[in-house]
């Protein structure tokens, strides 16, 4: 390939990248992307995204080790990347173990035997360093003058989208943390166990979610939605909502008004993650075919979230003590779904929950002794809470 051929496929790989990049949201995948890129453009063997935490003073990245990705942390002003950060400057280095700044714990750690090293600050639009690219290895020969222009441009492009994700990450982290308070506040008259109830509806309709292959994105919508359904419990009052034993029939109509009040409660809101929790609480207790409450509406005229979040929450109040029933075997929980198949819940949600079954299982077994373990974010939230 000529240079001009070869700059010429380059700016073909940029400007396809300004769009991949621009698109994800998810920053942990944004990063992972970015890296797959830059490989690719730059025709080297390894690139790391290192990103500046203000809270630590270090950097951190993603890297692979064996099949699975690790985060490894450097100290700020440590290291090529502690250097580039620091001065702002691009290094080019043709071989990092000739060079006294190469820390060689990363080497150490992934089994990696880096060579050349090509790493420029990633600067945001105010032009302050918010971390490091690193480029690795590129076959054979050094890293030369136009790597370095185009590993610049690049981290401009991606710096907006690193910004932008990490906006989005705090943002729905913290708007998590509000939602579950607001639920919280909402549910505890009704229910000892409300933290838990709440975070098994959250796990159970987003594997759920999963197992009907909707993309990640709603799933991870519903996940945040899902544990306002009830919030309408507010309006109820507790003569009726701690009634230790059966309602009257006009209780249960007082009752089934939960529904309106919490879509009440949710409408008109800007977030789209709200707007889907108003859907959920207002169409929760519908049912499949017809029969449910408040609207009577039918199968498809039910929005998908709340025929999902439906099957969550009958089998977690099965499963459950409630004031009114003691809790049920999740084996004999589970039969009942699969009964109310077609006639209370989709077909549809159904199936995928049989799919997710085992995983539902894990996590109800999980939170029913007196310690409660749950990956990610819902754990994150757990410290914050409760
Ligand atoms: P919940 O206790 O969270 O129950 C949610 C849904 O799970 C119920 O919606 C129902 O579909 C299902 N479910 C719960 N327990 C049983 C059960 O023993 N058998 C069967 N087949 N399904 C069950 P539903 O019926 O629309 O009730 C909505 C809410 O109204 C309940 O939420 C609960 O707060 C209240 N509620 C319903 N029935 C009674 C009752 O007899 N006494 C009292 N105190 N509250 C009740
Ligand atoms: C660096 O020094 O920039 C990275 C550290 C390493 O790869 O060991
Ligand atoms: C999210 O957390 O999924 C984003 C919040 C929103 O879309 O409003
Ligand atoms: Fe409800």
């Amino acid at each position: 390939m000529t240079r001009a051929e070869e700059l010429e496929n380059r700016l073909k790989l940029l400007v396809n990248f300004g769009g991949v990049v621009s698109k994800e949201t998810n920053l942990g995948k944004l990063l992972e992307l970015i890296a797959e890129q830059v490989k690719a453009i730059l025709g080297c063997d390894r690139c790391s995204v290192f990103i500046l935490d203000r809270q630590t003073n270090e950097l951190w990245a993603k890297v692979a080790l064996g099949m699975q990705r690790t985060e490894i942390r450097v100290p700020y002003g440590k290291g090529i990347v502690g250097h580039v950060a620091t001065s702002g400057q691009t290094l080019n280095i043709q071989d990092a173990y000739q060079d006294n700044r190469f820390t060689h714990e990363i080497d150490r750690l992934t089994g990696y035997r880096t060579r050349s090293i090509l790493a420029v600050p990633l600067k945001n639009v105010g032009g302050h360093i918010i971390g490091v690219f690193e480029a690795m290895n590129k076959g054979g020969m050094p890293f030369n003058v136009d790597d370095e222009g185009i590993l610049q441009l690049i981290s401009s492009l991606a710096a907006s989208g690193i910004e932008n994700a990490q906006l989005y990450e705090s943002l729905s982290k913290s708007q998590l943390e509000t939602i579950y308070r607001l639920a919280v506040t909402a549910e505890y008259r009704d229910q000892q166990d409300t933290a838990v109830h709440l975070r098994h509806i959250s796990e159970y309709s987003a594997l759920i979610a999963q197992g009907l292959g909707l993309p990640e994105r709603e799933a991870e919508n519903l996940r945040y939605a899902s544990p306002l359904h009830d919030i309408g419990k507010v309006g109820i009052a507790d003569a009726i909502l701690l009634k230790p034993g059966k309602l009257t029939p006009e209780e249960f109509e007082e009752m089934k008004k939960h529904t309106v009040y919490g879509a009440k409660i949710l409408s008109n809101a800007e977030s789209n993650l709200l707007q889907i929790a108003c859907k959920v609480a207002g169409s929760h207790h519908e049912k499949f075919d017809g029969t449910g409450y408040p609207a009577g509406l039918k199968a498809e005229q039910i929005p998908i979230y709340a025929r999902i979040v439906s099957v969550a929450d009958v089998f977690d109040a099965l499963c459950a003590q409630r004031v009114y029933k003691p809790k049920w075997d999740p084996e004999k929980a589970r039969e009942y779904i699969m009964e109310e198949k077609g006639k209370a819940f989709d077909p549809a949600v159904v199936e995928a929950f049989d799919r997710v079954f085992v995983d539902i299982l894990k996590m109800h077994a999980m939170s029913d002794g007196k310690t409660t373990i749950i990956p990610g974010i819902t754990k994150e939230l757990h410290r914050h809470s409760y």
